[in-house]
């Protein structure tokens, strides 16, 4: 038996978990910043790296308690190295060598997207490989075919936006706080999904590219259409109308690229995950496409789905396992390739 102490600090949440043999969740704990960033309407890096410091320390103890354990007993510190904003990670990298040393525990450097497809195996009926893995969030939109813990390969990414960035402008725009994923999810329930006939990008392209810059700016001129027409803001119908006609837009630009990509891996198991695999509209549609090909699907529970620590300390656990370990010199990557992060270790 090995427990893993996890941190993430990416981007605007400070997380910390404790995970045995990689798959069960001993403790998750994440410190969200949405009220500090909420007036700006987006990350705001000097203000996010500020307040990790802040709650570092705090949110490592909570963790340590609620899984009953202490840090004597670790057998590695796990930390997102990159990518990411570089004053979030500096943080718990510092944080995370500091425990290291103190305690005299291997480090090891996690690749932030390899945590998001980690998430598909914490549990107690981990995912089998290999699996496709198709991570959206706020950061990024890409799908990869995961052969193993160890040989990940990227079939295709977003040219320009992220899927949770687009939600989370759409969000802004109507006036629904951020970030504003969930709540576009909440109203689109109550909304027509053909009220407004969105582009679908890149679905026409041969291939496993994606886009959702131009869907952006088509979802934001019809907002100002009727806004126009109706002489002042968006009523509630409205939003609930936009909100679905473009989470639906979404989905049927995900759930073509997860078909196209199963059919040419031929994998018979497929992982949703990051900050969007908690829209349950796109649960839904991938959950659909998995039963009309027969194959395996999974989406992390809502609170795995979002940035959290149990992923770092998943992936950490098959690095100490590997020996692959870092050195006290580990830097913060804000852009990485995936795999190479681990790899810089001396
Ligand atoms: O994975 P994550 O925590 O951070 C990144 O690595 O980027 O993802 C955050 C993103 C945000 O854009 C947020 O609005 C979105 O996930 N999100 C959702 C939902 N819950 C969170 N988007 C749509 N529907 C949701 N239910
Ligand atoms: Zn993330």
């Amino acid at each position: 038996m090995a427990v893993v102490l996890g941190i993430e600090s990416s981007c605007d949440d400070m997380a910390v978990a404790l995970v045995r043999d990689g798959t069960q969740v001993l403790a998750s704990v994440v410190h969200s910043q949405d009220e500090v960033h909420a007036d700006y309407g987006g990350v705001v890096p000097e203000l996010a790296s500020r307040d990790h410091v802040r709650h570092v320390h705090g949110t490592a103890r909570r963790a340590l308690e609620r899984a009953g354990w202490t840090l004597e007993r670790v057998d590695a510190v796990a930390v997102t190295a990159g990518p990411g904003l570089i004053g979030s990670l500096l943080v718990g990298l510092c944080f995370a060598k500091a425990l290291a040393y103190r305690a005299r525990k291997p480090l090891v450097a996690v690749h932030h997207i390899e945590g998001h497809l980690a998430s598909a195996r914490l549990g107690d009926d981990p995912l089998a490989f290999p699996f496709l893995g198709v991570v959206v969030s706020g950061g990024h939109s890409a799908l990869y075919a995961v052969e193993s813990g160890e040989r990940i390969r990227l079939l295709g990414q977003t040219r320009d936006d992220a899927a949770g960035e687009a939600f989370d402008k759409l969000a802004k725009r109507m006036g629904l706080g951020y970030p504003g994923g969930r709540e576009i999810d909440r109203r689109a329930r109550s909304g027509r999904r053909d009220a407004y006939p969105f582009p679908r990008p890149m679905l026409k392209e041969p291939g496993l590219e994606l886009s959702f810059s131009g869907l952006k700016t088509a979802a934001a001129l019809e907002i100002a259409r009727l806004e126009r027409d109706g002489g002042g803001a968006l009523g509630e119908t409205e939003i609930a109308d936009v909100s679905a006609s473009f989470q639906e837009a979404v989905a049927d630009v995900l759930v073509e690229k997860t078909r196209r990509a199963l059919e040419r891996t031929g994998y018979e198991r497929v992982a949703l995950v990051g900050g969007l695999a908690a829209n349950s509209r796109l649960r839904e549609r991938v959950g659909e496409l998995a039963g009309e090909r027969g194959v395996e699907v999974r989406y992390p529970p809502i609170q795995l789905c979002t940035d959290n620590a149990a992923m770092v300390a998943a992936v950490g656990h098959g690095l100490w396992r590997a020996g692959r370990f870092a050195g006290l010199d580990l830097e913060a990557f804000s852009r990485v390739p995936l795999g190479e992060v681990s790899s810089s270790a001396p």
